[in-house]
């Protein structure tokens, strides 16, 4: 049996509170041998990893293989943009290849939504979702509910959070609206109309479209960048970037002109003078590196739990 309620972690949406509550308390574990001077445990010795990153990646990318090391697992990793996809080679074969050279698990990201939920249905191997297209994003959720914890020194039933930027093209936010309601936290989405889709209502989440209203009201705000990478070229969904970051970009000033202090975070990659001022972005308020750091804790954690079918064969 696995550790946790599922054989893979393909989403949030999946999981129990309890799983929850036991990544969290297993990162704490983590964090500790983290700060250790010998940050390296044998948990995973006899385990393979496979990354497979069909899309870009800084954090996530290097935060599952450093988790992996310090776990003492094997880790490959595969960049499709250097790779024999790009000589037409499909999903399946590229991963049925990888797999016949004897790997236990696969951390994958993907542009398609839904792409490891297939993959999950073809492989032997457990799939942890890094990511696909706009759908889920669990781990980044899950370093971002941890990081609060953390931050605030108490569990999130009742907290306020605003997730406020393009959430109809993030996977974070999706991610982040399931984690944070299965622990009882109150959530707000905030930004323009043509940003946030219609149906995020039916989450249980408030909407507010005014930036000042939402940073009013919230103890946490979880910034998102606007993701024009994923917009349909065809459809302008904001007038631009500039206007845009007029009326939802975050300063310090405006942090420092609230009436409570309100927690910054950002998931990253930022785009400095858009969402974020860089002087909010590296102010006080912000747990921007605080949660890449928690993010290795986090990513040991889901693979050292999901491995532990593999440990009994
Ligand atoms: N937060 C996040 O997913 O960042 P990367 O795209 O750099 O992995």
């Amino acid at each position: 049996m696995s550790a946790l309620s599922t054989k893979h972690l393909l989403g949030i949406k999946d999981l129990q509170k309890d799983d929850i509550l036991r990544i969290f308390d297993t990162a704490d574990e983590f964090k500790g041998v983290l700060n250790r001077p010998i940050k390296k445990v044998p948990s995973l010795r006899d385990i393979t990893i496979a990354n497979l990153f069909f899309e870009n990646s800084t954090r996530t990318r290097l935060s599952f293989e450093l988790a992996a090391k310090r776990l003492s697992a094997d880790v490959i990793n595969f960049s499709a943009s250097t790779s024999s996809v790009k000589k037409g080679e499909t999903l399946i074969d590229t991963t049925k290849n990888i797999l016949a050279m004897k790997v236990d698990m696969v951390v994958m990201r993907h542009s398609s939504p839904g792409a490891p939920h297939f993959l999950s249905r073809h492989i032997p191997a457990v799939v942890v979702n890094a990511g696909d297209g706009t759908h889920e994003h669990p781990t980044q959720a899950l370093l971002d509910a941890f990081s609060i914890r953390a931050k605030l020194g108490h569990d999130l039933e009742g907290v306020r959070v605003a997730i406020i930027g393009d959430i109809w093209h993030s996977r974070v936010a999706l991610s982040n609206i399931f984690a944070l309601k299965k622990l009882g936290a109150e959530v707000m989405v905030c930004g323009p109309p043509t940003l946030i889709p219609t149906y995020i209502s039916s989450l249980g989440v408030k909407v507010e479209y005014k930036l000042e209203h939402a940073l009013n009201w919230c103890d946490v705000a979880n910034v998102l960048r606007i993701q024009l990478e994923r917009q349909d070229s065809s459809v302008q969904d904001i007038p631009s970037l500039r206007e845009y970051a007029q009326f939802y970009g975050i300063s310090k000033k405006i942090l420092d002109s609230l009436a409570k202090p309100v927690v910054l975070m950002h998931p990253g990659p930022i785009n400095r003078g858009v969402e974020l001022t860089s002087d909010a972005a590296d102010s006080k308020h912000a747990i921007i590196l605080e949660q890449v750091e928690n993010g290795v804790a986090i990513r040991m954690a889901v693979l050292y739990l999901l491995a532990t079918d593999l440990n009994q064969h």
